[in-house]
């Protein structure tokens, strides 16, 4: 397939030479009805911002151009099948999770996922057998699940269906995934990954190799995470080991999506996936050197400590964790950061995490002048604290959900109650470190244990969640089932 084609870009170009009239949705007629404000921020986007007119394609029929996209998109990802999502990797873990069970099947799944995989599980109804991940002894970074962790979990549950796993984490660290794989399917069972953050896997032997490419027989990307797409922007794709049906993914994934779906943000996966072709065509070598010198400027100009992963674990050269000084945590120093107008991905008590661009050029200019600036003004204007990293609670490793986890989703009554007091009460929500969006707790189990104690750690340093509140005094209040209720 002609990988330098870009089907819906220039369909939507096509349409727009016509001067089109529009009589039709959206209410901004091509970017005629807009005040002055829409304008300045919009005007150059709003005439490609379409509906299904004829000459365009229907994202949930395909048969022209969209249809021809998805396919050359599979194409560079070595898929059976890709569809276009403009809902983000949120709208695609709903999708093949819908799409690969049925109600009431058993499945394991990596605990640290995002929340869309733990509301997958809902909202498909199934038992989740939840396997805690490897975190790290250094770092406390999740290093994922093992296969003897897998196949233990499938000796215990024999009657699993599936196996959900995050690769790679947030932090972009990962491993091979083919004996975990292999292990699922010899069971019978599906394999279905989360590689949100691996989009740009497939450009290049630089990064880590790719779910598809093991053998995995659903994957996520979330395009707009790591490649030129816009925000929501993101793939799903079909294995070729085919046992899951296309027709179903495709039903699922028009449940979950909008019936509208944005034309820039379509457009913007056409580009994506020309980019990974592009990157394809780089140099590969200059490529490894780039990011091995953009690491190592930034310990030599900053002077902060990088973080490689353990033997074993392959890192993302697009991510870039570096240490909080001693005394400091990651939130401290995202905050001076920040003031030099530096914006990294996140913090956690100990790390901040930058992406790098995927480009083959030099930092933007002064950006190691600005961080080691933000370091030093760190260090003279905030006193050092004690400062550990904070250790994972692992109080678990294999964990099945209780029997009517997800029955009561949206109809029990909720109170908020102080954080202090919230200990041994029952999770009226999911209670979520945002970011990196792994639920800690989920809505019906004990807030209790060293989870409550990790919980508690995080806020006193500076993590914020979903799932609770701060009032004006910096008290955090959780929600919780109604007390009755939990009596
Ligand atoms: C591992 C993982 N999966 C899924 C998602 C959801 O992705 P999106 O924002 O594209 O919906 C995220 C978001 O951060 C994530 O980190």
């Amino acid at each position: 397939m002609d990988q330098e084609l870009l089907p819906i870009v220039e369909a939507l170009q096509k349409h727009d030479r016509k001067n089109p009239t529009s009589m039709h949705v959206p209410g901004h007629k091509n970017g005629r009805v807009m005040p002055a404000h829409g304008q300045a921020l919009f005007s150059s986007v709003l005439p490609f911002d379409q509906t299904e007119l004829t000459g365009l394609d229907d994202l949930h029929a395909p048969d022209g151009v969209i249809a021809c996209a998805q396919k050359l998109a599979a194409a560079v990802y070595g898929a059976k099948d890709t569809l276009f999502l403009v809902g983000g990797s949120t709208a695609g873990n709903l999708t093949m999770i819908l799409a690969s069970f049925r109600q009431g099947d058993t499945v394991l799944v990596q605990r640290d996922s995002h929340k869309s995989i733990i509301n997958g599980l809902r909202l498909a109804g199934l038992r989740p057998v939840f396997i805690f991940p490897k975190y790290d002894n250094k770092t406390q970074l999740s290093l994922g699940v093992t296969e003897s962790m897998v196949e233990q979990a499938f000796v215990q549950y024999p009657q699993a269906k599936g196996l959900i796993i995050t690769s790679p984490s947030y932090y972009g660290w990962t491993q091979s995934l083919s004996e975990i794989i292999h292990t699922a399917h010899k069971r019978g069972a599906k394999v279905l990954v989360d590689e949100a953050h691996g989009a740009h896997f497939p450009a290049s032997s630089v990064f880590p190799p790719s779910a598809l490419e093991q053998g995995a027989d659903v994957v996520v990307h979330s395009a707009h995470k790591t490649l030129p797409a816009l925000t929501m922007g993101a793939f799903l794709h079909l294995g070729k080991t085919g046992s899951v049906s296309l027709q179903a993914l495709k039903d699922a994934a028009a449940i979950v999506q909008s019936s509208s779906p944005s034309y820039p943000i379509l457009a913007s996966l056409d580009i994506a996936r020309h980019y990974v072709h592009t990157v394809q065509q780089f140099d590969q070598e200059l490529l490894a050197r780039h990011f091995l010198a953009m690491k190592s400027n930034m310990k030599s100009a900053t002077g902060l400590t990088v973080v490689s992963p353990p033997d074993g674990i392959y890192e993302d050269p697009l991510k870039c964790i570096v240490q909080a000084p001693t005394g400091y945590s990651g939130w401290t120093l995202q905050h001076y950061l920040e003031e030099e107008n530096i914006y990294p991905e996140l913090a956690d008590s100990k790390h901040v995490l930058f992406i790098f661009p995927l480009v083959l050029d030099t930092e933007q200019e002064g950006t190691y002048t600005k961080i080691r600036k933000s370091v030093n003004r760190m260090m003279t204007e905030t006193p050092k604290k004690e400062f550990d990293s904070m250790t994972m609670p692992t109080s678990f490793f294999l964990h099945e959900a209780e029997k009517d986890w997800a029955d009561e989703m949206f109809h029990v009554k909720q109170q908020q109650v102080p954080l202090m007091n919230a200990k041994n009460l029952t999770a009226g929500t999911d209670i979520i470190p945002y970011p990196p969006g792994i639920p800690l707790f989920l809505k019906g189990e004990k807030i209790m244990g060293e989870r409550y104690d990790f919980l508690v750690e995080w806020l006193a340093k500076g993590g914020r969640i979903q799932g609770g509140e701060m009032n004006k005094y910096g008290d955090w209040y959780l929600n919780i089932i109604n007390k009755d209720e939990n009596e």
